[in-house]
């Protein structure tokens, strides 16, 4: 039995998170720039039924069986051998690693899960769907997001843009014309099952207020759609903004997010915005190609530790 690997990339969100929970429509995009690889190799001479998991980035090398039960990688596996009815296999290694910054919302998760997922059913045997391999990942997502959209596991399975409207089939879409933006990433480690909470308490409390931003966010995102298909790129921008003003009015955004947002436009950027769950992890700038080494530098003078250059629709 030959090694086999299977990767997924990470993603961001042009539009639409928090609101998406309260299907309202969003729109992410895959970020082939980084990714997530798993590996599947026999372990010879160690007993059937043995997964030997190795991830070295979270200092993980032990059995499957002594991984919680509730870990996101027991729970990929397990929930891929159910999958395939499969109770006795022989053993095997995994070794798990991935260039998606954590908990910074990039989607690192729902791409481990989804790597995970492939390349195991791949090694014993068989293939899954893209459907299966995203509904799977979507439960490792519910257990460890608290109520989350869905939109994750969807657009890091498919590695395509999508217009993502919860509990409705997914729709993916023409890109009229390519465009960059550059990630800057705070740094902050964020839960998103936390700020989703928050915003969830919030709504509780005041749902007349919190339905008109959701549904405000939604016709950004219908907007967006429809100029990304046509090409016309540079509309996004105030699109952008808007939608960052509209999240931070939820009490999503932080200081750090503010401070790139603000820092990007001011070098140039068409517009921006956090991405993600927010409080930390990272935000996104629309730009103009020739401007984005420029935006990049503005984002690492102004705090950012990482960013990375991103050609959505290439
Ligand atoms: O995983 P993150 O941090 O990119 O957040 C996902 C987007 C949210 O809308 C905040 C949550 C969700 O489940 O859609």
């Amino acid at each position: 039995m030959p090694a086999l690997s299977a990767s997924a990339p990470g993603k961001i969100i042009l539009f639409g998170e928090h609101s998406v929970v309260y299907q309202q429509p969003a729109i992410a995009v895959p970020v082939m720039e980084v990714k997530a690889i798993a590996i599947a190799s026999p372990a010879i001479g160690k007993p059937s039924n043995t997964v030997q998991v190795i991830a070295p980035d979270i200092e993980i090398n032990s059995t499957l069986k002594t991984l919680p039960l509730d870990h996101a990688i027991s729970m990929a596996i397990d929930l891929t051998l159910k999958e395939l009815g499969i109770s006795d296999y022989p053993a095997f290694n995994l070794r798990i690693s991935s260039t998606i910054p954590l908990a910074a919302g990039l989607g690192s998760g729902a791409s481990v899960s989804v790597a995970i997922i492939r390349v195991v059913s791949n090694f014993l045997g068989q293939t899954l769907s893209d459907e299966v391999v995203s509904q799977l990942a979507y439960e490792v997502e519910k257990i460890h997001h608290g109520t989350p959209s869905g939109i994750d596991n969807s657009v890091v399975t498919f590695a395509q843009p999508v217009y993502f409207i919860k509990d409705r089939l997914l729709e993916t879409f023409p890109i009229g014309k390519p465009f960059t933006i550059v990630i800057g990433d705070t740094g902050i480690k964020s839960s998103t099952a936390v700020s989703v909470g928050d915003v969830r308490k919030a709504w509780q409390a005041d749902q007349k207020v919190y339905e008109d931003f959701f549904e405000s966010c939604g016709t950004i995102a219908k907007k967006a759609r429809e100029h990304i298909e046509n090409g016309e790129i540079k509309k996004l921008g105030p699109l952008m903004d808007e939608n960052h003003a509209l999240l931070q009015k939820m009490n999503v955004s932080s200081k750090e997010l503010d401070t790139l947002v603000l820092a990007s436009r001011d070098a140039g950027a068409w517009g921006a915005k956090l991405s993600g769950g927010g409080r930390g992890g990272n935000m996104i700038a629309l730009v103009d190609e020739d401007s984005s080494e420029n935006v990049a530098d503005a984002l690492m003078n102004t705090g950012a530790v990482q960013t990375i250059i991103t050609k959505v629709g290439n």
